[in-house]
C-alpha cells in the first residue's frame, strides 16, 4: 500500500511541478508584456483569469490519474477472477462430458461416500451407501448436523466425496457435463436464496432458460401455493420482493419457502431434491402440498429431506442417516415394525418418548 501511494504521490508531484512551471511561465509572459506597456488594462484582466481557470482545471488531473489507477488495480484481479474462475471439482475434459439423460433408469447410487469439508472440521460422511431409486420418492432422517445437507451439495456437484463415488445410472456424476446434469437437477435448498427481484422472476431463476419461463412460472407457484401470495401482492408477480424498490413488499418466512419450492419446481427435472421444504410451511399449506406431489415427481427421482415424520411417511424409501452412515433404510412401516432409531424418533415427535 505504501509502495503505491508513494507511486500516485511522485506521478502527483510530477504533475505539480510541471503545473507550476506553466503558471509561472503564463504569468512571466503576461508580467513582461504588461511591463512592455503592450497590454491594456482590460487584456490583463483576461489573461489573469485565462490562466487562473486553467489552473484550477489542472488541479484535479493528477487527483483523476490517481483514481484511474487504483480502480485499475482493483478491475485487473477481478477479471483474472473471472476468466480463471473454474470449480474445485473433477470436470470432464471440455465438450467431451456426457449428456445427462432424460429420465434416468436405474437412478442415483451413493457408493461408500466419505467426505469432510475443505474449510476444515471433523468427517462429515464416513462411507454412505444408499440407492435413490429411478421414479422413487426416497426420504432421509437425520439430527441436525448428520450430513443431511451436504449430500445434497455432493449431488448437486458442489463439491466431490473425498471417498467412494455418485453414479447416476451407472456412470460417475464426475463423466457428465456440468451443465447438463445440473439442467437435470432441481433443488429446494434449505438456506434458500431471497433475491430482491420480482416474485416472477424469483420463481423464474429456478427454470433452465429464465428468460422464456413464461407459462412455467404460474404452473410452478401453483404447485408450490405460491399463486396465493401472488393473489395478494399489489402488483401480483411484477411486485419486487423486497422494499428497497419502489412498490416492494416483504414476505414471511412461510410465504418466502413457497417462492423458493416454486423455483425448485419451475424446472423440468429428472432428479427432485428437497432439503427442509415445509419447515416455515403452515400445517394446511404443507397438506395442501404433499397432496399434489406425487402427481409432482411422477416419472422422477426425488429426495425428500425433513424433520417432520408428517412428510417423510409419504416415502417410499426412508434412510436413517448417523454418525456419517446409513443405519436403517425401508418403509415407513418397516422401520417402524423394526422398532430401532426411527421408530423411536417418530414416537417422540408423536409424543411420546422411548430410548433410542
Ligand atoms: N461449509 C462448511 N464447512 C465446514 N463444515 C461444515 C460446512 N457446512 C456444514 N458443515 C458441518 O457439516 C456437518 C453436517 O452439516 P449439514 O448441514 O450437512 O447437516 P444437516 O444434516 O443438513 O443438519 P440440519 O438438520 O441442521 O439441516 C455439521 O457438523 C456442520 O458443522
Ligand atoms: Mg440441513
Amino acid at each position: 500500500m505504501s509502495r503505491l501511494r508513494l507511486r500516485e504521490l511522485r506521478l502527483a508531484a510530477i504533475f505539480g511541478v510541471v503545473q507550476a512551471l506553466m503558471l509561472a511561465g503564463a504569468f512571466w509572459y503576461v508580467a513582461v508584456q504588461a511591463g512592455a506597456g503592450r497590454l491594456t488594462l482590460g487584456d490583463l484582466a483576461l489573461y489573469l483569469n485565462a490562466v487562473i481557470q486553467a489552473e484550477s482545471q489542472l488541479l484535479f488531473l493528477p487527483f483523476t490519474v490517481g483514481f484511474f489507477h487504483k480502480a485499475l488495480l482493483r478491475l485487473r484481479p477481478l477479471f483474472a477472477f473471472l476468466d480463471g474462475a473454474t470449480p474445485a471439482i473433477a470436470l470432464a475434459p471440455e465438450g467431451r462430458g456426457r449428456a445427462a439423460p432424460d429420465a434416468p433408469r436405474a437412478g442415483v447410487e451413493l457408493r461408500g461416500v466419505g467426505f469432510r469439508y475443505p474449510e476444515g472440521g471433523g468427517v462429515v460422511l464416513d462411507g454412505v451407501s444408499a440407492t435413490l431409486p429411478a421414479g422413487r420418492v426416497t426420504a432421509i432422517v437425520g439430527i441436525n448436523g448428520a450430513g443431511k445437507s451436504t449430500l445434497v451439495k455432493l449431488l448437486t456437484r458442489m463439491y466431490d466425496p473425498d471417498a467412494g463415488a455418485i453414479l447416476l445410472d451407472g456412470v460417475p456424476l464426475a463423466e457428465y457435463d456440468l451443465a447438463s446434469l445440473r439442467g437435470r437437477i432441481a433443488v429446494v435448498h434449505q438456506d434458500f436464496a431471497r433475491f430482491a427481484l420480482t416474485l416472477g422472476e424469483n420463481i423464474a431463476v429456478g427454470a433452465a432458460t429464465p428468460g422464456r419461463a413464461g407459462g412455467r412460472v404460474t404452473a410452478a407457484a401453483h404447485w408450490a401455493g405460491a399463486d396465493g401470495v401472488a393473489a395478494k401482492l399489489p402488483h401480483g408477480y411484477d411486485t419486487p420482493l423486497t422494499r428497497r424498490f419502489e412498490g416492494g413488499v416483504e414476505l414471511s418466512g412461510g410465504e418466502w419457502q413457497k417462492v423458493a419450492l416454486a423455483r425448485g419446481f419451475a424446472r423440468d427435472a429428472a432428479l427432485v431434491i428437497l432439503d427442509e421444504p415445509t419447515a416455515a410451511l403452515d400445517a394446511e399449506a404443507e397438506e395442501a402440498l404433499f397432496a399434489r406431489f406425487r402427481e409432482l415427481v411422477a416419472g422422477k427421482t426425488a429426495l425428500l429431506i425433513s424433520h417432520r415424520f408428517s412428510t417423510v411417511r409419504l416415502a417410499d424409501q426412508i434412510l436413517v442417516l448417523e454418525g456419517g452412515r446409513i443405519v436403517e433404510a425401508g418403509s415407513h412401516a418397516e422401520l417402524v415394525a423394526r422398532g430401532g432409531c426411527y421408530a423411536a424418533l417418530y414416537e417422540l415427535q408423536a409424543g411420546r418418548y422411548r430410548q433410542c
